[in-house]
């Protein structure tokens, strides 16, 4: 798609967010705040709470060009960009992997309402376990499976470049290091290639001294944290949806870690991808040593017996 193409596309497109609980919410206001479509629809079954949510972001939307009201699962199904909040959230303490049952059945009722989907769209799963619920909408939605993502480990990529950022003085845009594999506990950090400026990561001295492990683990549990500390997390994941949205809608081509179908790995899993305008463009996968790829066929393995069902 020219760029042109891919502007038309942004001023005219449409997103729907299935679920206005504390995530939906939250990306439906950083998507209205960025004006990253023209319009937004939401959806909810609890369609009290719907229409609440509708009313306040539409206060908050003088300050956007994005228009935004409550829309039928039948509207939302037409999007361009649907994204697919709605399941249960994890309660203090418990794993991300321990909902798929709950949010399997959510899944498969959401998307039998959303038919039938726009043939052009792209679906993006945010709810837990991400692998694995993209695995499932792959083979329920009926799109072809570039047009399938999830929103994988973007957001733990983000902590740790913000990690590296507060040890390194380097802004965490410029800190290019990505979590790959599993969206949870079994997150594989790609230490031995990441760089700054052309530098790579494990020869700043700063970090020869870390213990490896224990910083990936202090990234992985930070959605714990939060989850402790205030029920559950919003707004990273939120930044991130309406920056996939921005990449989707201007074709932007950015390289960002998302579930999607890794030949590699004959899994859903979640990499490097370029994302445009038609969805996952092509997967990148970084140079990993021996214990990372061992540490990534272990997820792997973990999602493909999830996900035995579906493939
Ligand atoms: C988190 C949720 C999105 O990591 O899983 O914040």
């Amino acid at each position: 798609m020219t760029e042109t193409a891919a502007a038309v596309k942004r001023g005219g497109s449409k997103m729907a967010i299935i679920g206005a609980g504390s995530v939906g919410s939250a990306i439906a206001f950083a998507c209205l705040m960025r004006s990253v479509v023209s319009e937004l629809l939401i959806d909810d079954y609890d369609k009290k709470i719907c229409e609440g949510q509708v009313l306040d972001l539409q206060d908050a939307a003088f300050v956007s060009s994005t228009k935004i009201r409550v829309g039928t699962p039948k509207e939302c199904g037409q999007a361009d960009i649907i994204v697919i909040t709605a399941g249960a959230r994890q309660r203090p303490g418990e794993t991300r992997d321990e909902l798929v049952h709950r949010n399997e059945e959510i899944l498969s009722s959401v998307l039998s309402g959303l038919q039938p989907i726009n043939p052009h769209a792209i679906l993006v799963l945010v709810a837990n376990p991400v692998n694995i619920l993209t695995c499932m909408a792959q083979k329920l939605s009926g799109l072809p499976s570039h047009q399938v993502i999830g929103t994988g480990t973007v957001l733990d990529s983000v902590r740790f470049r913000v990690a590296m950022k507060d040890l390194l003085h380097v802004s965490e845009t410029s800190v290019h290091g990505y979590i790959v594999g599993d969206h949870g506990d079994k997150q594989v950090a790609v230490w031995s290639s990441a760089t700054i400026g052309g530098k790579p990561l494990l020869s700043f001295e700063e970090v020869k001294v870390l213990d490896l492990s224990k910083e990936a683990e202090k990234v992985a549990r930070k959605a714990y944290t939060i989850i402790d500390l205030k029920g559950a997390t919003s707004f990273g994941i939120a930044a991130v949806v309406s920056e996939l949205a921005l990449c989707i809608t201007l074709n932007k081509l950015s390289v960002m870690p998302i579930s999607t179908y890794c030949e590699r790995f004959q899994a859903c899993l979640s990499f490097p991808v370029s994302l445009g305008a038609n969805g996952v463009e092509r997967i990148i996968y970084p140079d990993m040593n021996a214990k990372e790829i061992a540490m990534v066929e272990a997820s792997a393995e973990a999602t493909r017996q999830a996900c035995h069902n579906y493939m």
